[in-house]
């Protein structure tokens, strides 16, 4: 028998375990449904404790035929993959499930257990490691061939550049030398980019003070927009620390997000910049002691992307815009996955865009505190 202690343990345990623990009877009666199983489902235990869990979930399909066969088969069954758990009021959640029958003493089953994994975080990182893998691959074929052009392309500017002092000054024909220096000067801007994108820098890694980077930023953009009328407003956790960061890349990771926000708007509208320490992640730091991560949104009200180019945005050359060259979400990408942190997107077409930049606050070098 357990004891009054042993008891106390368990109940513990299931208050602060970060797995949902549904535990249901022999007739699909929930009779326990800990504080995981609330966040991740959106229902409180009053809303679940003696209701049917048939009913409760009813439409979830996969998840009571995962219960149905726990129960027929009398042993446990998992689904680390395809179950979505649909909420009330909430996005769905992807979840890993595995249900196991609940044994008595004697062996004869009481009803059944669930244990629900969140995965929406694993999902995410799966994601941005395809997206830096796909990178890489095109990485190695592109910088070899932006050598190849920019010898060249030199060449022809050079040309053009010698060909312009020829004609005389009134000649409709420099017309065309004009252009051809421009769209040389383009394609080496272009080219530039992707160099910048492939090459292998390491980070210059100091103490960077993450409000200083934004207001600087923002001081400048509100003087290019001049003929729209974008209202750019700063939101910023106070009690952010200085953290071991790159400024000359942190700068321009957000300076490319917060003109593709101001980009994206026609006439007028906001872009907001608001920042918050999240403590539901963290980064292992050596020694075992965690950093938090403080997450920056940018969200603006323009024209949003649509959820089947969302997943394009990150690919380099991708560009909706007529002079856009594609490559500055792949660098904010690159630039993020440096600082060990995440870029997320999300979108909703016609009423505007979100982008997340999530970064871990490791202490500055020479702090004391860190590395
Ligand atoms: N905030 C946003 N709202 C709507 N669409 C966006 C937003 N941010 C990015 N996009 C879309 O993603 C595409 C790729 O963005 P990215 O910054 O990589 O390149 P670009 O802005 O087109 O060119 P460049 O950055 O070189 O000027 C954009 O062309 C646009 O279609
Ligand atoms: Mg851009």
């Amino acid at each position: 028998m357990p004891t009054q202690e042993n008891t106390k343990v368990h109940i513990r345990v299931l208050e602060n375990i970060d797995r949902a623990v549904i535990a249901l009877d022999n007739d699909g009666i929930i009779t326990l449904f800990n504080p995981a199983a609330q966040a991740m489902t959106g229902l409180s235990e009053r809303q679940a404790l003696g209701k049917s869990f048939n009913v409760l979930f009813k439409g979830q399909s996969p998840l009571l035929k995962l219960v149905a066969t726990a129960l027929a088969a009398g042993r446990s069954v998992s689904n680390h993959e395809d179950i979505t758990l649909y909420r009330p009021l909430s996005q769905p959640l992807p979840a890993s499930v595995s249900v196991s029958p609940l044994l008595t003493e004697s062996g004869s089953c009481d009803g059944a257990i669930l244990i629900l994994r969140d995965l929406s975080r694993l999902q995410d990182l799966e994601q941005a490691m395809r997206q830096s893998e796909r990178l890489s691959q095109l990485g190695t074929l592109a910088a070899g061939l932006a050598h190849e052009i920019k010898n060249p392309l030199g060449g022809i500017k050079g040309a053009a550049q010698l060909l312009d002092l020829e004609l005389p000054k009134e000649s409709p024909l420099r017309e065309y030398t004009a252009v051809m220096i421009r769209e040389t000067e383009r394609v080496n801007t272009i080219i530039e980019g992707l160099l910048e994108l492939t090459r292998d820098r390491q980070p210059k890694w100091a103490g960077v003070n993450l409000g200083k980077i934004l207001g600087d930023i923002l001081l400048l953009q509100k003087t290019v927009y001049g003929e729209k009328q974008i209202d750019f407003l700063l939101d910023l956790d106070p009690s952010i620390p200085e953290f071991r960061g790159d400024e000359a890349l942190l700068t321009q990771l957000f300076l490319n997000l917060i003109k593709n926000a101001a980009e994206a708007i026609s006439d007028s509208g906001f872009v907001r910049i608001s920042s918050k320490i999240v403590a539901d992640y963290h980064l292992s730091l050596p020694g075992g002691r965690p950093a938090p991560f403080v997450t920056v949104e940018i969200r603006d009200n323009g024209t949003g992307i649509a959820r089947e180019d969302l997943e394009r945005i990150f690919t380099p050359f991708y560009t909706t815009k007529h002079l856009g060259s594609g490559l500055g979400l792949p660098l904010c990408q690159k630039i993020v996955r440096q600082h060990d942190g995440m870029l997320k997107a999300a979108s909703e077409p016609g009423s505007g865009t979100v982008f997340s930049v999530s970064l871990p606050l490791i202490p500055p070098p020479g702090s004391g505190l860190g590395e």
